[in-house]
């Protein structure tokens, strides 16, 4: 049989190089899309150290908040190496800050980048895998769209809207053998949590029952297992996995 594709968007990230690793020593094809404001020779750089760690997974240039980069994209994708058959929607970015000085700037970028490219990049995958009747999506959305963060509107806001969309098209292509659903992580330790000013990451991490934050690959294990073969029955879900932080 040959290897199933599977594509990660912020692939080369803190949480989407663990994806990426994962799912590759899962057996599959793995691409890691890419955006860093088009710093290729990063990305490049990212490709050789995952080559030298023994992980041979191809690198996708595309901006998740233009539909017609992601179109290129995925177009790209399917000529190189065929149908998408896993799509991890965990591209993101945070503009933290209060409402009161939230711009109309700060609240677009949070949902364009975190919420609209979830429908462009599963908009432009799901007819392939309607027609191949297989497929795996797995939104990464956050304990901070359960719950609500201080400085967060916009982020939790759109990772709130991440379980409509899930739910909904959960629905649409449940009977086609394609699966959707959302994964929560709290904190996680990787730059984005290093941007919180220390003195409140202390706080946030005293908050935390498990007393410390999370490893990239505990978040990891949550999508290989959703993208599994054999989990065909769990769709529209979220599976929550923040050290007990927020229990609902
Ligand atoms: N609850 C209640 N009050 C709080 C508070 C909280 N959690 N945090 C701060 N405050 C209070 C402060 O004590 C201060 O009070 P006073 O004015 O009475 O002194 C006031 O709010 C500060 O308000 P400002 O609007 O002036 O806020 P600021 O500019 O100082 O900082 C902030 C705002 C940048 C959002 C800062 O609070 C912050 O960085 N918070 C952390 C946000 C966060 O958790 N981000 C997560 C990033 S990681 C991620 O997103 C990944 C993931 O999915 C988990």
């Amino acid at each position: 049989m040959t290897k199933r594709i599977a594509l990660v968007t912020g692939g080369t990230g803190g949480i989407g190089t663990s994806i990426c690793k994962q799912l590759h020593d899962d057996g599959y094809q793995v691409i890691a899309g890419y955006y860093s404001g088009g710093n290729h020779e990063k990305a490049q750089a990212w490709q050789d150290q995952m080559k030298a760690d023994g992980y041979d997974i191809a690198v996708a240039y595309g901006n998740i908040r233009d539909f017609d980069s992601c179109q290129t994209c995925i177009d790209g994708i399917r000529k190189d190496f065929g149908t998408i058959d896993i799509l991890v929607n965990n591209g993101g970015i945070t503009r933290d800050t209060t409402l009161k000085k939230m711009s109309p700037e700060h609240w677009d970028d949070v949902i364009a980048t975190n919420l609209t490219s979830v429908f462009y990049m599963t908009r432009l995958v799901i007819n392939d895998m309607l027609e191949q009747k297989w497929g795996r999506i797995v939104n990464i959305s956050s304990v901070n769209g359960e719950k609500g963060q201080f400085g967060q509107a916009n982020y939790s806001a759109a990772k709130a809207g991440m379980y409509g969309f899930t739910k909904a098209v959960a629905q649409e292509v449940a009977s086609k053998g394609i699966t959707v659903n959302t994964v929560s992580p709290g904190y996680i330790a990787t730059s984005m949590i290093m941007d919180v000013p220390e003195e409140i990451r202390e706080q946030i991490r005293k908050g935390i029952p498990v007393g410390r934050f999370g490893k990239p690959e505990e978040i990891a294990r949550v999508v290989s297992f959703l993208a599994g073969e054999e989990n065909g029955f769990i769709t529209g879900a979220n599976i929550s996995a923040n050290g007990g932080q927020y229990m609902h």
